[in-house]
């Protein structure tokens, strides 16, 4: 998924392309005229008090589920872990970010070598690049709101934290999956040279300390059609990101995004075939949860996004995002289509009067 701005400045530009590439000639220099080339940030400007994060509320937006709705999720518990859980890869077949990176274990000079090369392989990146990878990263690594997230959705919660029903199982594997992808753009940029990791890391930290407000409460129906969502928007993003490695002359980065792109596309497939399972046993309230979700119109999971400096953070990384063609609004717009047809929405049976008003808005809304 995707930012901005310090990224761009400070977060990135301070340490510029170190094949010349002439940071002044960006954009986000004529953004942002305070920009500081080739100094680090202004600490200073961050040890004040943060102004508060965008749109905090303070009240749920949807009131917890009947306990008719909640025995509806423990009805499906069998189908779950039948349909659901075998998207999950055992840890055994799994990838680990050491697979993409230098071997620290190797003697000294045969590691530093691999840094080389990889420094190498990523000097020809332009420095916009690296701030699309940069927010993708860093969205990668506020997984704890995440998890968070998913816990809070009534009737498939890990109520101990160690639950063995089938949906806390996927909520705690999902989050193993997610949480080598963080660590692996983490590492890769550290090794690159190309960023201010302390920049990257304060952003982590308040993103993280903000958490996220996704505007559907602890409602599971609107809840897993935003995780089908997201998951597609990152399959996108890091999908093209990858391309753009390659493009660059990066192959082993185009590999590294596009094996998490691969992780996403298998989470996507996961939580489409949640709700496709809910509109056939419970249609019209899950067809009010996908056109509620559309009404609102989607936020992204690092829309709080702030580096103690510049408010507008999220929406500069936004921008590059579209500029770069990673993720635009032409996606956003797929993404819906995609949904509309993917689940079927037009034939879908048994809804109610209000059900099929929604059906007509999500097909219009996705035209
Ligand atoms: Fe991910
Ligand atoms: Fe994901």
């Amino acid at each position: 998924m995707p930012a901005f701005h310090c990224l761009s400045t400070q977060t990135l530009v301070w340490r510029p392309n170190p094949r010349g590439q002439d940071p002044n000639s960006l954009n986000l220099k004529r953004l942002n005229p305070t920009l500081r080339l080739g100094s680090p940030p202004p600490i200073s400007a961050v040890a004040t008090t943060p102004p508060p994060p965008p749109s905090l509320r303070t009240r749920k937006t949807h009131p917890s589920l009947s306990p008719e709705k909640i025995e509806l999720f423990k009805s499906l518990e069998s189908w779950a872990s039948q349909w659901i859980l075998p998207f999950l890869k055992p840890v055994e077949q799994s990838w680990q970010p050491q697979n993409f990176l230098p071997d620290s274990a190797l003697p000294f000079d045969d590691f530093t070598s691999q840094v080389r090369a990889l420094r190498d392989r990523t000097a020809e990146l332009p420095d916009d690049y690296f701030v699309v990878l940069v927010g993708d990263m860093i969205t990668e690594e506020a997984l704890p709101t995440y998890q968070t997230m998913l816990n809070r959705l009534d009737g498939v919660n890990d109520e101990t934290g160690a639950s063995s029903g089938p949906w806390a199982k996927w909520i705690r594997s999902w989050t193993s999956e997610e949480n080598r992808h963080g660590d692996l753009l983490r590492t890769y940029l550290y090794l690159s040279g190309r960023v201010d990791m302390e920049m990257i890391e304060r952003t982590v930290q308040y993103l993280v300390a903000a958490g996220m407000d996704p505007r559907f409460g602890n409602n599971p129906y609107m809840g897993f059609v935003y995780t089908s969502f997201q998951e597609r928007a990152t399959f996108i993003s890091h999908g093209n990101t990858a391309r753009l490695a390659k493009e660059g002359g990066d192959p082993v980065l185009a590999r590294i995004c596009g094996t998490i792109a691969s992780d996403e596309k298998r989470h996507e497939n996961a939580y489409t075939r949640i709700i496709e399972k809910l509109l056939e046993v419970d249609p019209t309230p899950t067809m009010l949860a996908i056109a509620d979700m559309m009404r609102k119109k989607i936020t992204m999971p690092a829309h709080m996004m702030y580096d103690g400096q510049d408010p507008l953070l999220f929406e500069r990384f936004s921008v590059i995002t579209q500029r770069l063609g990673v993720y635009t609004t032409n996606d956003y717009a797929n993404i819906l289509e995609f949904f509309i047809r993917r689940w079927r929405l037009e034939k879908t049976c048994g809804i109610n009067e209000r059900g099929k008003a929604c059906t007509r808005f999500c097909v219009w809304a996705s035209a």
